[in-house]
């Protein structure tokens, strides 16, 4: 890497010969020694060499973390000594701000002020919210019954596994991980194979926060191989993916025949319902930046732009106007607003869709299609797209994980709510109006997981975030009750 923008340790981790996988606590080639190439989607030039792992390795990480469950303490620790490693973790975070906002803008595509004011911050916000809930959490509670003397505890799993995708990579390690080690419960992470550097970075921040080793092991490598050894690993007792349904349904077969608790985020299809007393350029301005997000490849985005008749025009020009003025480029050039997709086959995935929408009569408000960004011929970048046309339309239904946006008009309430509850997934949805008491009504009715109001992508420790449907089940991130769902209950009853 050749880049003169970069801090010197960012071009000093990117140019080890490889970077190695992080296993009970040691840093370790695979076991075949095989390497894999991460890549810059932006430049579409290869940015680091990095451990294959594959199902030997996943099983040495499981067994590493099963040894460190039973012998290294942090099963054990009261709440509050684990909350301090994970709040010098949550420093180190911090400190290295600047190292992991470089690393995750270049190896995901992302602009860097969306990894340094959202995905990084996030980290170590996440981390320590979870620190401080367990360590004041009561996990010994009386029951109340008649007839016996009772009470429940609340004890970590052992070993917990997570497959985890590209599009927030360590975003996604804080949200995933967080609550499970401050249950006192140890981890095994396959990260995506398009993004595994900074949850290998942050690999050495766990070193010197401390944390016990094994309590930590992270293996990247390749879906079919390492994830699938992953999730089918007779030894883990609490799986969590995060990424398509398609793999959702395998990962969650596997853990069917072993009997795991599994947690799946499968996507969404997210829908904006805007009413017709809403300032529409204001309006106009949210949706556009909740859609070119990332590029769009966000689960909970909203794609789905369900717009009241009266203002149907007056949207219409307002979107255009503002997709067209969006600034594509590389995700380090501070101008960037939207980088490029994270792969070929996820650019692919976007123009396939478009083109199949099109065929099936979608109107294009704005073509969208390959975007040319200068200096980087061999990026995957595309344009943002508007279509428009019936609800039955394959761009209105799937999740295309692209900055393309699909319109619909509505006359009646009941005619939004039956147009943004006609799909199959059930991740988020919003409502923009200034009646409140429409939007709450509306907000109830909209079947998700979550129901936001005059915003869209509203994240906030504390507050549950999880879908139904086809976009997941198992319980969710953010919220008090996530870190109950890695501790498993235990009543201790005897007769009065
Ligand atoms: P994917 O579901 O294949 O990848 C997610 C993770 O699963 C990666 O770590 C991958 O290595 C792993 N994986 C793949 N096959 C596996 C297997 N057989 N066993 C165990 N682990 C496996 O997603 P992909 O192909 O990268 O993206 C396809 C679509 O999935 C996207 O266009 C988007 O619609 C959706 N997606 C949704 C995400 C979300 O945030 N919910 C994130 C990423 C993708
Ligand atoms: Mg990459």
């Amino acid at each position: 890497m050749a880049r003169k923008d970069l801090l010197p340790e960012v071009t000093e981790f990117l140019s080890q010969k490889q970077i190695k996988m992080f296993v009970a606590g040691k840093w370790t080639t695979a076991a075949d020694s095989d390497t894999f190439q991460s890549f810059d989607p932006g430049s579409g030039a290869a940015l680091a060499t990095v451990a294959h792992g594959k199902a030997e390795d996943i099983d040495h990480a499981v067994n590493a973390a099963k040894k460190a469950f039973k012998e290294s303490g942090w099963a054990s620790m009261p709440a509050n000594e684990r909350a301090k490693m994970m709040h010098r973790l949550a420093d180190l975070v911090e400190q290295k701000q600047d190292v992991l906002v470089q690393l995750e803008s270049l190896d995901v595509g992302k602009p860097l002020a969306q990894a340094s004011g959202f995905d990084i911050p996030n980290v170590a916000q996440t981390l320590r919210w979870y620190a401080d809930f367990a360590a004041k959490t009561q996990l010994k509670k009386t029951v109340t019954a008649s007839g016996c003397k009772a009470y429940q505890t609340n004890s970590p799993y052992g070993v917990t596994a997570f497959i985890l995708p590209w599009n927030f990579p360590l975003l996604l390690v804080g949200w995933n991980l967080s609550p499970s080690l401050a249950a006192g419960n140890t981890v095994v992470v396959k990260p995506a194979e398009d993004t595994p550097l900074t949850t290998l970075y942050f690999c050495s921040l766990v070193e010197q926060a401390g944390i016990p080793e094994g309590v930590v092991n992270v293996v990247p490598g390749y879906g079919p191989t390492a994830g699938a050894a992953l999730a089918s690993h007779p030894e883990i007792k609490h799986m969590g993916f995060t990424g398509s349904p398609e793999v959702g349904r395998e990962i969650a077969s596997a853990c069917g025949k072993n009997l795991v608790p599994v947690k799946l985020e499968l996507g969404g299809k997210g829908a904006a319902v805007v009413c017709n007393d809403v300032n529409v350029n204001e309006t106009v301005e949210k949706l556009v930046a909740a859609v070119t997000l990332n590029t769009g490849q966000v689960c909970c985005t909203a794609t789905r732009w369900v717009v009241h008749e009266n203002i149907w025009d007056e949207f219409i020009d307002a979107a255009t106007e503002k997709l067209k003025s969006i600034k594509i480029g590389h995700g380090l050039d501070p101008s960037t607003q939207m980088g490029p997709a994270v792969n070929e086959k996820q650019r692919k995935r976007i123009l396939g869709y478009i083109e199949n929408g099109i065929n099936q009569g979608a109107e294009i408000i704005l073509p969208g299609g390959r975007a040319d960004v200068e200096g980087y011929p061999n990026g995957f970048y595309v344009k943002p797209c508007l279509l428009t046309g019936s609800q039955d339309n394959i761009c209105a239904k799937d999740e295309i994980f692209g900055p393309v946006a699909y319109l619909m008009k509505f006359k009646t309430e009941q005619e939004a709510i039956e147009i943004v509850n006609g799909i199959d997934y059930g991740l988020a949805n919003s409502v923009w109006t200034n009646d409140l008491d429409r939007a709450n009504r509306i907000a109830e009715a909209m079947i998700a997981g979550n129901s936001w109001i005059n915003g869209h992508n509203l994240f906030y420790h504390g507050v549950p975030y999880a879908g139904c449907n086809l976009s997941g089940f198992g319980g969710g991130v953010l919220g008090p009750d996530t870190l109950f769902d890695y501790l498993r209950p235990q009543s201790i009853v005897s007769p009065l």
